[in-house]
């Protein structure tokens, strides 16, 4: 049924905190939105809403996919349609008695005038990187003397900024002019935020990339420019007191629970702001971008593909990625594994690299079934023990379904700082147990007293890790410095040191004799020893052992112990507990079960001996050779930093 429009009742809840006098000013003014893109849709729309009875538009895009985050109007019937058509629909939907006018050839010289002739008010709607047209429609406001509101989405909050006439206008503010257009964007950019509030969680900075014009951008930033734009617009347009106008600027962070008001005399120009775009302009200058972007989407196209890039995200100790894949044909693909003991001291007999691929087959598997397809696996026998090779078959079957851990194959993460020391409840530890393979189980090292021995036991552990040549080259290889993420390595920020331990293991690292005069005279080993040993093990629900009911004897046995491995982690993935293997007690005890020796220093070797039976007694005297991994596991947070992997491209 058509239901007939009025204005006065289709605004008449805005009445309260607007008069009925007032509302009737607002739908007698006029405002100009250049660009409908994140913010100048819902700007429209919030100012429709507002009451504002005529709309000048303009934007020269169509809708597409990757809109859909964020701009009002973006959706599926709306594709490939002009943005200012959709947004003239949606608008006039809302009030039909919109004075609407488009503007589809975008901003230009030539069309400055009539877009803002009789305009009441500018709002900025331009995309971030638009800057020159940008400095064209604020040069105009300025000489019209239109009032201009630009509110820029950063982050999860909103950098507003006014330019009223007789003020400080866009152009002394931001003070782009004679400028390359890299250093105009990052002068736009710390104008309008000099409080920079939204910094310290952009968690993918590969993301922002000035040169290819992209950024990224979420729908609750812009939902919070059109409010703060349409608040400020009531101000302006209804002369409602004081409003803040340039270089007083307001940035409100809703991640970070904080707003702020930021005074610039000067704008740019003011030497506060100098010192930090030159702070910027060397950050910028030394940002090398660790996440490398993630394989398009739209390239995995067959299940081979989209299972192995999945499968890639299987963890490896130091995250090695101890396997290449070959894509056979549509069925088949082959997985060419290697180990890595003649060069890590941790891959004793190649058994940590087996138990990673391992893991990798549970995740093909696991991937697989979202595919409607089931994995089987045949490990060659003619493969070399240090290189192994498995034959992967995909079978179709209309009786698989998805396997319920499926969507935490890529949130499974080691987190290495501590997790909250509340013990974990009967229920996860009853998921968690029912996770593993028949053929493994599980036994928990809980409460406090024990998880005291267990501390004991790793800081004791770690005296050996970080007092051995043959580790040192390792933790030297393995580590990529001034990294939150890696694909190859652990980046350092993933460690689990503070920052001064952290530069000072950087310092030491350098070379073996630093380290050796540390430990030796200044008891190097302890700070890292509490911080990456002791104390985590305190901070965590409880310590796992994953148990084999059989001695571990073949690469097959390591191999199904890394199967159960994978999905005990991602169970505790999928139930929201954070996890950390705690790997080389039982790495070192099983050199010492085995009589291998994997230093030359004979006391370090006494010290494995004690080791190894600690950790038979802590765990009611199990067998050392059945035991397939041990960790810990909690409710902690997510780890800001990880480590990523190599791209698929290179993998296959
Ligand atoms: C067999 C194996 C042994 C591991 N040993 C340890 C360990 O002793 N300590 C540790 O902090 N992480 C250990 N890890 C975790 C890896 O370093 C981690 O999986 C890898 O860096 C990838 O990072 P991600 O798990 O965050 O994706 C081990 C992983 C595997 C598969």
């Amino acid at each position: 049924m058509q239901q007939s429009f009025h204005y006065d009742e289709a605004f008449s809840r805005n009445i309260g905190w607007v008069t009925e006098t007032e509302q009737q000013l607002l739908r007698t003014k006029r405002i100009a939105i250049a660009g409908l893109g994140g913010v100048g849709g819902s700007h429209l729309i919030t100012l429709t809403r507002l009451g504002i009875g005529r709309f000048h538009i303009s934007d020269l895009d169509t809708f597409e996919l990757a809109n859909f985050n964020r701009q009002a109007g973006a959706s599926l019937s709306h594709i490939g349609r002009a943005k200012v058509d959709v947004l003239k629909e949606l608008a006039l939907d809302i009030n039909p008695e919109l004075d609407l006018c488009t503007f589809p050839e975008g901003i230009k010289q030539e069309n400055l005038d009539a877009f803002l002739a009789d305009v009441d008010l500018y709002i900025d709607g331009l995309d971030f990187f638009a800057i020159k047209a940008r400095r064209a429609v604020f040069s105009a406001c300025a000489s019209k003397g239109i009032p201009a509101v630009t509110a820029a989405p950063l982050g999860m909050g909103v950098a507003l900024l006014n330019f009223l006439p007789g003020n400080m206008t866009f152009e002394e503010y931001f003070q782009l002019e004679g400028h390359a257009e890299n250093e105009q964007l990052l002068r736009f950019l710390l104008g309008l935020s000099p409080a920079m509030l939204q910094m310290g969680y952009l968690v993918d900075d590969s993301r922002v990339d000035l040169n290819a014009h992209k950024g990224p951008s979420t729908p609750m930033a812009c939902e919070l420019c059109a409010g703060m734009a349409a608040s400020q617009a009531v101000k302006i347009l209804l002369h409602r007191g004081k409003v803040a106008s340039a270089p007083r600027g307001l940035h409100f962070d809703a991640y970070h629970n904080k707003f702020t008001s930021t005074w610039r005399p000067g704008g740019n120009n003011n030497p506060l702001q100098k010192l930090t775009l030159g702070i910027a302009r060397k950050r910028l200058g030394r940002r090398s971008s660790k996440i490398t972007k993630e394989t398009d989407a739209r390239s995995l196209d067959t299940p081979i593909s989209r299972i192995l890039d999945l499968a890639r995200w299987a963890p490896s100790g130091d995250n090695t990625q101890p396997w290449r894949f070959e894509i056979q044909d549509k069925t088949h693909f082959l997985v060419h594994a290697h180990d890595t003991r003649d060069n890590c001291v941790y891959d004793l007999d190649g058994h940590a690299s087996q138990t990673a691929v391992g893991a990798l087959l549970e995740t093909i598997a696991i991937a697989a079934t979202a595919e409607g397809l089931a994995a089987s696996f045949h490990r060659r026998q003619d493969a070399s023990e240090t290189a192994p090779q498995i034959e992967v078959t995909l079978t179709e079957s209309s009786e698989i379904e998805t396997d319920p851990l499926y969507p935490y194959i890529r949130a499974r993460v080691t987190q290495r700082r501590g997790f909250a020391s509340t013990s974990l409840t009967n229920k996860q530890k009853q998921a968690l147990e029912a996770s593993v393979t028949p053929g493994y189980r599980v036994i928990w090292v809980e409460g406090y007293p024990r998880k005291w021995q267990m501390a004991k036991l790793l800081f004791q552990n770690a005296r050996i890790r970080l007092t051995i040549p043959e580790a040192y080259q390792v933790h030297k290889r393995v580590i990529e410095w001034d990294a939150q993420y890696s694909i190859d390595r652990i980046p350092d920020q993933a460690v689990g040191l503070d920052p001064v331990a952290l530069k000072l293991m950087r310092w030491a690292m350098k070379s073996w004799e630093r380290v050796r005069m540390l430990n030796r005279y200044f008891a190097g080993t302890l700070m890292p020893r509490i911080q990456l040993d002791l104390l985590p093990a305190l901070q965590c629900g409880a310590h796992f052992v994953l148990i084999s009911d059989k001695r571990l004897e073949t690469i097959g046995d390591y191999l199904t112990g890394g199967r159960a491995l994978q999905r005990f982690w991602l169970t505790a993935t999928k139930l929201g507990l954070q996890f950390q293997p705690e790997l080389t007690p039982l790495i070192f005890s099983r050199y010492q079960a085995s009589s291998i020796n994997f230093t030359q220093n004979r006391k370090t070797i006494q010290s494995a001996v004690k080791l190894a039976s600690q950790l038979k007694t802590l765990t009611g005297q199990q067998d050392i050779e059945q035991m397939v991994f041990i960790g810990r596991v909690g409710i902690g947070e997510t780890p800001f930093a990880r480590s990523l992997r190599k791209p698929l491209d290179y993998l296959t």
